[in-house]
């Protein structure tokens, strides 16, 4: 009797489901089929079983000028053997960091490393009410802020949930999720009401400045100037999320491109192109009540400013300062990418919104115009999951999960993104064939 082999990504996810619940370590790596890579190079991954993927999942964004870049690895090389961690005092790298941090990011007088955007939003959500002395923290629906208990609520929210107590994890304290309220991106009104509500208890605005954790969402230039404006007459913060938009859509995140200085900025993922390694910088006055300073604030962390992770930030932030034709070269293949696709929705007359920015690109299943999460209420999840699913059937990952961006890094190519336009196309045509678009 024949054999068949089972296949290794199976293979690999049942053993790693004996030993790690559900087979992963962050929930959203299982996207309802296993998935086991084993190589990593430039704009492509291989996963257990040999296929190759064009890569637009990009580590949820963490990567940015592709995999294994030579230059990142290289400084990761030297750096291995060097200084290796020592928790105690500063090193030269944590000095170059932070001077790039403050040379790059347009509000930044000073930055403190940390290891995860989580941690990064988490101590500008205490600071922000150390330094107000106000309880509430305003965040909008869809954006998402990391795991812990103040942020972690509305952010894929179903119809029913959207804008009322929709908590992502059992076992956070109902006054923590209360003391955190909602409101709807690209509408200051929504805003202006929760102040009206709440007078002089809002210690904080926190934002994506473009809500990437639901696909793009792209601010209005009044909306993000009345967002500064509004939190400075009321005595709040206005606290830019940039873990997705810094470093990926210009070397000062996208606070550079609107031109606006929010309080405190956090950052991760891209700046270390993978490696883990987080921020927060702001105003001096606001970054010295951290206790390292002599403070009230707790600043504490064994593996802030980890000289391999550090080592890795320069490199990839020395690389993005220095070669500014990176971005023009992005933006112009996600333009190619967004273009195409629009393109080819149209021919096909299926209903969708093509948008993103830079390099960030997103087909939603809806009729236009998009404006805040609201609109996305109506977006065809079952139609949004089956492209991407599709697409990486067909060997360009794009992550099998509504709402989730793709990402072209450095690495990407014109020609790759002729032969995703087409492979889409066919994807497409097959979808409406069967009547799931
Ligand atoms: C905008 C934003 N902020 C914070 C975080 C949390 O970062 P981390 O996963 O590094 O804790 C994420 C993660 O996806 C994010 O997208």
């Amino acid at each position: 009797m024949p054999t068949t082999s089972k296949p290794a990504g199976l293979a690999r996810h049942e053993a790693a489901s004996a030993v790690i619940p559900g087979g992963v370590n962050s929930a959203t790596r299982y996207v309802g089929a296993p998935f086991a890579l084993t190589a990593a190079s430039g704009a492509y991954v291989t996963d257990a079983d040999g296929q190759r993927y064009l890569d637009y999942h990009a580590a949820f964004g963490a990567i940015l000028l592709g995999h294994n870049a030579p230059v990142v690895n290289d400084a990761v090389c030297e750096a291995i053997g060097g200084l290796d961690l020592t928790g105690i005092g500063v090193t030269d790298a944590e000095i170059e960091l932070a001077r790039l941090v403050t040379e790059l990011i347009p509000s930044a007088e000073q930055m403190v490393a940390a290891t995860s955007g989580s941690e990064a939003t988490a101590q500008a959500v205490r600071l922000a009410r150390a330094v107000t002395g106000r309880r509430y923290i305003v965040k909008f629906q869809g954006g998402f802020h990391g795991w812990h208990d103040a942020v972690a609520r509305n952010v894929i929210s179903s119809p029913d949930r959207a804008y009322g107590p929709d908590p992502l994890s059992a076992g956070i304290l109902d006054e923590v999720l209360d003391a955190t309220l909602i409101a709807e991106f690209n509408d200051l009104e929504s805003v202006r009401a929760l102040y009206e509500t709440h007078p002089e208890q809002i210690a904080a605005v926190i934002l994506e400045p473009i809500p990437h954790n639901v696909g793009a969402l792209v601010p209005t230039q009044e909306f993000a100037e009345g967002l500064r404006a509004l939190t400075t007459e009321q005595g709040s913060l206005l606290v830019f999320d940039e873990v997705i938009t810094g470093f990926r859509h210009a070397p000062g995140g996208y606070q550079q491109v609107c031109g606006i200085n929010p309080d405190l900025t956090t950052f991760g993922k891209a700046m270390a192109n993978g490696y883990p390694i987080a921020g927060i910088s702001g105003r001096r006055d606001l970054m010295q009540r951290f206790s390292s300073a002599g403070g009230d604030v707790l600043l504490a962390g064994t593996y802030n400013g980890h000289p391999v992770c550090a080592a890795a930030a320069i490199a990839t932030m020395t690389y993005l300062r220095d070669h500014p034709d990176f971005y023009e070269r992005t933006h112009r293949l996600g333009d190619r990418m967004r273009t195409g696709l629009a393109n080819i929705l149209e021919e096909l007359d299926v209903p969708g919104v093509v948008t993103g920015f830079g390099g960030v690109f997103v087909v939603y299943f809806v009729d236009g115009p998009i404006r805040g999460y609201r609109e996305l209420l109506r977006n065809n999840h079952a139609a949004y999951v089956a492209f991407h699913r599709r697409m990486t059937q067909a060997g360009f990952l794009m992550l099998p999960m509504s709402l989730k961006r793709n990402h072209i890094s450095g690495a990407h190519t014109g020609d790759d993104i002729d032969r995703t336009l087409e492979a889409a196309r066919d994807v497409l045509k097959g979808m409406r064939a069967e009547g799931i678009i």
